[in-house]
Parts: C-alpha cells; sequence; structure tokens
C-alpha cells in the first residue's frame, strides 16, 4: 500500500526590525495612554521598519535566509516560494519574485499570495496542496507586512494595533502522517467595507483628491471587525477540533492570529484550551498581519515536540478565516 504523502513544517525562520515603537511613544503622537492599549488589545510594543526606501521584501529576505541557515538547506533547492503579504512592494510585478532572486532560489519558480491577514494561513492549504500532490518537494512560505507603509498616524484607532515583520516556514513532504491534516477556510465579501484600503487599487487609481482624502491609509471599523473576528475564529477552530474528533486535551498549542490579545483569549476560551497551550507574542509586535502565524512558530519553536497537535486560526479582511489542523514534524531545541 502507498503512503499517503503529507505536507510538514520541517523548518522556520523570522524576522522583526530593530525600531521599538512603544506605547508611551504613540501616546506622544495621538490621544492615548499604555493603559488603554494594553487593556484593550494586550499589545506594549511593535516593530517599525524604518529602512529608507526599503518594503516588503527587506523583512521577508531576512526571514528566508535565518530559516536557510538555521535549517542549513540549499535555496536551489526550493521548488517554489509563495509570498503571503499585504503589502507588496510595489502592484504588479510580485515581491516574491524579487524575494526568491535575494536568496538565491535561483530554481524557485514565485508569486504572491493576498488574503489579508489570513494571507499565511491560506498560504500554508495552497503550499501544503503542492506537496501532497507529489509536485514539489520544496515550498517555501513567507508572510510578511510592511504595516507602517499604510498605517495612518494620525488614527489612534489603527496605529496602536499594527507592526511590521516577517515569518518563513518550510513544506516537505512526509510519510509519518506528520504536517497540514485537515483545514476549515471561509471567506465573505461582506467584510469588504469594514476593513480595506480605498485606493490606490484598480477602482479608485491615485489621484490628488484620493491622497487628500487619506484613502491611502489602511480603514477599520473595529468593532464590527472584533465581533465577526471572535464568532469565526472561535466556530472555524471548534469544526476543526469535531471532525478530527479532538478534545482541548488532546490540543498542545493554539496558534492564533495576533490581532488583538481578547479575541485569542475568546476564541481559547470557547475551545476550552488554556492560556499555557496558547502561543503568544502580540504584546511584542502587535498585528503583524501575513507574519504572525509564522513569527509565533519561530518564537515557539523551542518549545514543540514531534508529533505534537497544532491547531492554526486566522481572521482578517475579506472578509477572510479559517482554521488548520497540523501534527508538528521535529523537536525544537
Ligand atoms: O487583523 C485583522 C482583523 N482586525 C482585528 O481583529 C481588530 C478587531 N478590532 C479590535 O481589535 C478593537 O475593536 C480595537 C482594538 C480596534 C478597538 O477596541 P474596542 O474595544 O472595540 O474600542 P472601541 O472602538 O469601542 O472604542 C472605545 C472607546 C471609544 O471612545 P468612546 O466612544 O467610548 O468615548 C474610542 O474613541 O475608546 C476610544 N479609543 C481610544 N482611546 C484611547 C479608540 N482608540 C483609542 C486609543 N486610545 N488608541
Amino acid at each position: 500500500m502507498m503512503t499517503k504523502i503529507t505536507a510538514a513544517i520541517t523548518a522556520v525562520g523570522g524576522y522583526v526590525p530593530d525600531f521599538v515603537l512603544t506605547n508611551e511613544i504613540l501616546s506622544t503622537m495621538v490621544d492615548t495612554n499604555d493603559e488603554w492599549i494594553v487593556a484593550r488589545t494586550g499589545i506594549k510594543e511593535r516593530r517599525i521598519l524604518k529602512e529608507p526606501g526599503q518594503g516588503t521584501s527587506y523583512m521577508a529576505i531576512k526571514a528566508a535566509e535565518d530559516l536557510i541557515k538555521k535549517a542549513n538547506i540549499d535555496p536551489k533547492e526550493i521548488d517554489l516560494l509563495i509570498m503571503a503579504t499585504a503589502t507588496p512592494d510595489m502592484l504588479v510585478a510580485p515581491t516574491g519574485c524579487y524575494v526568491a532572486s535575494a536568496i538565491g532560489a535561483t530554481n524557485a519558480f514565485s508569486y504572491d499570495l493576498t488574503a489579508a491577514c489570513s494571507s499565511f494561513l491560506y498560504g500554508m492549504s495552497t503550499a501544503a496542496s503542492y506537496i501532497q500532490s507529489g509536485r514539489y518537494k520544496k515550498v517555501l512560505l513567507i508572510g510578511a507586512d510592511k504595516m507602517s507603509s499604510i498605517v495612518d498616524y494620525t488614527d489612534r484607532t489603527t496605529c496602536i494595533i499594527f507592526g511590521d515583520g516577517a515569518g518563513a516556514a518550510l513544506f516537505e513532504p512526509n510519510n509519518e502522517g506528520l504536517g497540514v491534516l485537515d483545514e476549515y477556510l471561509r471567506s465573505d465579501g461582506v467584510g469588504r467595507d469594514f476593513l480595506k484600503m480605498d485606493a490606490g487599487g484598480s477602482m479608485r487609481p491615485p489621484s490628488q483628491e484620493t491622497v487628500k482624502n487619506k484613502e491611502h491609509f489602511l480603514f477599520q471599523d473595529g468593532k464590527s471587525v472584533f465581533k465577526f473576528a471572535v464568532t469565526n475564529m472561535a466556530d472555524a477552530c471548534g469544526k476543526i477540533m469535531e471532525r478530527n474528533n479532538l478534545t482541548s486535551d488532546d490540543v498542545q498549542w493554539l496558534v492564533p492570529h495576533q490581532a488583538n490579545k481578547r479575541i485569542i483569549d475568546a476564541a481559547s476560551g470557547r475551545m476550552g484550551v488554556p492560556d499555557d497551550k496558547v502561543m503568544m507574542n502580540i504584546h511584542r509586535y502587535g498585528n503583524t498581519t501575513s507574519a504572525t502565524l509564522p513569527l509565533c512558530l519561530k518564537d515557539y519553536e523551542g518549545k514543540l515536540k514531534k508529533g505534537d497537535t497544532l491547531v492554526f486560526a486566522a481572521f482578517g479582511g475579506g472578509f477572510t478565516w479559517g482554521s488548520i489542523y497540523l501534527k508538528w514534524a521535529y523537536n525544537g531545541n
């Protein structure tokens, strides 16, 4: 009997910029304070990319290089690089192609995958499918965003939330039944009005008017997004656990998108997963959009053991959301 090929994560890497934007600094820029931000979001500080002229690719390259160095792989062996991002360097020319060339992945093809805060989660599904089909052997998935490039630092409702960062995960075939085992992914266009950047796309190309109206900045109706996020993230995790007969005792780690600590607490609460099994680094990085999940994996890598059950969950603009069930494939050290 042929063993089914599964897609395992075999290495992770990450990068965050040096500059630390604290709640204290933010409270000198807008009418806010540390107490409000921590109580409402759980965020203490975030990282901001200050290098002039550098975009998302700068961080993506560093995250990929971190992974390549740690895993000691030859970048020429990478078949495909998927660049999950909501803030590509530029439109039209995919950021992933530039990143692939910069890291020496000369035998890979590459493209960008855009699904707001769910970009990395959806990318896991795409990466896993290429591996499971037997088509490719090494798929590098990078999640990176320079949110500071689209955040309005005079808008206290959004500037406190977002940060910049990048994370990467390598997917390879596995014949021990480890890796991505199930997914429940959803989207609903009703979300378009609640979390968006109005201008700069084909519908509203840039003009003096769009600049004047601040339409090139991220807009979020936080309250509405919050409600959808709590309900749908918990619902997706519930579906994944139910149909795979997982109880909270079977789950070693919940890996949630880091948008707001209150959203994470609500989702883990409904799943019955205690805090010590929930990956959390929002206090240090804020919401890095496509980078939250791989940065969690990087920060918690040392605690992960072969065979651990991980439940990923994300929710973001679109709306986009879902959950992925994965068995971890190696012991962290
Ligand atoms: O990753 C993509 C998905 N995004 C999310 O999941 C984000 C979802 N939304 C949220 O995380 C929350 O809605 C926010 C953190 C954005 C806001 O928290 P909230 O508890 O929903 O606050 P609110 O919008 O209901 O605002 C409460 C009060 C308001 O004042 P009034 O109207 O009660 O007088 C705001 O004006 O807090 C005020 N406020 C602030 N005060 C101090 C809003 N922002 C701030 C601020 N500092 N930065």
